[in-house]
């Protein structure tokens, strides 16, 4: 089913909902929005009508589509998210109320259900409010924590409704989770690393950490525990994701190690510098005392090190070349037993580093493989975490 119902109540965070919505469409779910009646205070329903494209519903008593409509819907959509939820809304749930379409219907629904609460801090921290999360927590409704900062109501505190992204991420992960990836872990490196020479020089490469950053939300939307081991990159850390900051090679090895042996799954698709200055300064090192050449030491290989100690894991590599990329990507899949192979063909200025789209090849070390046409890295993403879901099911592992 590829629909949401989306509630929207009276609070002054109502202007978000707009922001939900058109992350859902992004992922081609149509939304349903259901207005309480005191929502339409602040915004028409026509507003949402027009960014859903769908009728908003507001009164239990006025359905033009179907007379019971809060069964018919009940049955279409795969989640009921209620953003921004009131206190009154949670109260009213909570006690099972049922006096208008929102609460009506959510006793209709046997779909999960996903709360985003946003009050003044007061109210958030009430003990009566608390009571009635704790109870429909309890009941199996899940909830997305509000955030600390600047209230609508001039102060600050917790209360403040979270972000579209973080509520839309875990809105996902509800709707696409797979029994396959429950319980696992899977860690997944992104981005470039860099060897520092100095405080203020570094060798690094071209890596925009944008494959490593989709594939870590595409495997937290299927319900694995994820870790997000990050060289520097400029994008924001996804929602619900643990992310770990690293700079150099070596501390990006030191951070997978932490996790190789409860990880089930690790995707290296960080660009790790292969090469690191044999001499580095605390000191900004003057241009005149620069030598005009420098040597280099070669990093540890990360991925080499893991296929040494792997014991059940999953281990997926990524290879950027230039020349005879599947040859080459071939070679290095045996001689580190890896059980999956991301091939980019980095002479194409079109996809790969820094771009937005990408074009693969996946190589098994059977001799198997299967391009992966130019599309987005989103898609590359889902497409490769199929595969391994399929792996994992079959236990298919290059041990
Ligand atoms: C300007 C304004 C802003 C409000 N913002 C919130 C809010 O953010 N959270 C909340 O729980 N109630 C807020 N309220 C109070 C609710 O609108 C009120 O409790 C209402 O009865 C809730 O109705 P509903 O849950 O059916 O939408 C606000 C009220 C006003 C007048």
């Amino acid at each position: 089913m590829n629909k949401i119902a989306l509630g929207v109540t009276s609070s002054i965070s109502i202007f978000k909902a707009a922001d939900i919505i058109r992350l859902f469409q992004k992922e081609d779910l149509t939304v349903q929005v259901i207005m309480t009646d005191r929502a339409t205070n602040f915004i028409q329903p026509e507003f949402f009508t027009a960014l859903s494209g769908q009728p908003t519903i507001v009164k239990l008593f006025d359905q033009k589509k179907h007379p019971i409509e809060h069964i018919t819907l009940a049955a279409e959509i795969s989640l009921l998210l209620i953003a921004p939820a009131t206190a009154n809304i949670i109260a009213k749930l909570a006690s099972g109320l049922a006096d208008d379409f929102l609460s009506t219907f959510y006793l209709a629904v046997k779909s999960p259900v996903l709360i985003a609460p946003a009050m003044n801090e007061a109210m958030f921290l009430h003990p009566q409010t608390q009571a009635n999360i704790k109870k429909l927590r309890d009941l199996g409704v899940a909830f997305v924590e509000p955030e600390s900062g600047y209230l609508a109501c001039g102060q600050q505190g917790s209360g403040r409704l979270a972000s579209p992204e973080k509520i839309v991420q875990i809105s996902l992960r509800l709707i696409r989770q797979q029994p396959v990836f429950k319980d696992k872990l899977i860690v997944v490196t992104a981005g470039p690393t860099r060897e520092a020479l100095d405080p203020i020089r570094f060798l690094s490469n071209r890596s925009s950490g944008k494959m490593g950053y989709e594939l870590a939300r595409e495997a937290y939307e299927r319900g694995a525990e994820v870790v997000l081991i990050s060289g520097p990159v400029e994008l924001p850390p996804p929602a619900g994701i643990k992310v770990e900051k690293v700079i150099s090679a070596e501390d990006m090895r030191q951070a997978v190690l932490k996790y190789y042996d409860r990880a089930s799954v690790v995707i290296m698709s960080a660009a790790v510098s292969d090469f690191k200055f044999s001499q580095t300064s605390q000191e900004k090192i003057k241009k005149e005392d620069l030598p005009s050449a420098i040597k280099l030491d070669r990093t540890p290989d990360i991925l080499e090190e893991l296929g040494r100690l792997k014991r059940g894991q999953l281990l997926v590599g990524f290879a950027a070349e230039t020349s005879e990329p599947k040859v080459r990507a071939q070679e290095k899949m045996k001689r580190k037993k890896l059980d999956l192979m991301v091939v980019n063909d980095v002479s194409r200025h079109d996809i790969g580093f820094e771009s937005d789209d990408n074009e693969v090849y996946l190589l098994w070390p059977d001799g198997r493989e299967r391009l992966i046409g130019k599309t987005s890295k989103k898609k590359v993403s889902r497409e490769i975490l199929t595969e391994i879901g399929a792996m994992v099911n079959g236990r298919k592992g290059n041990n």
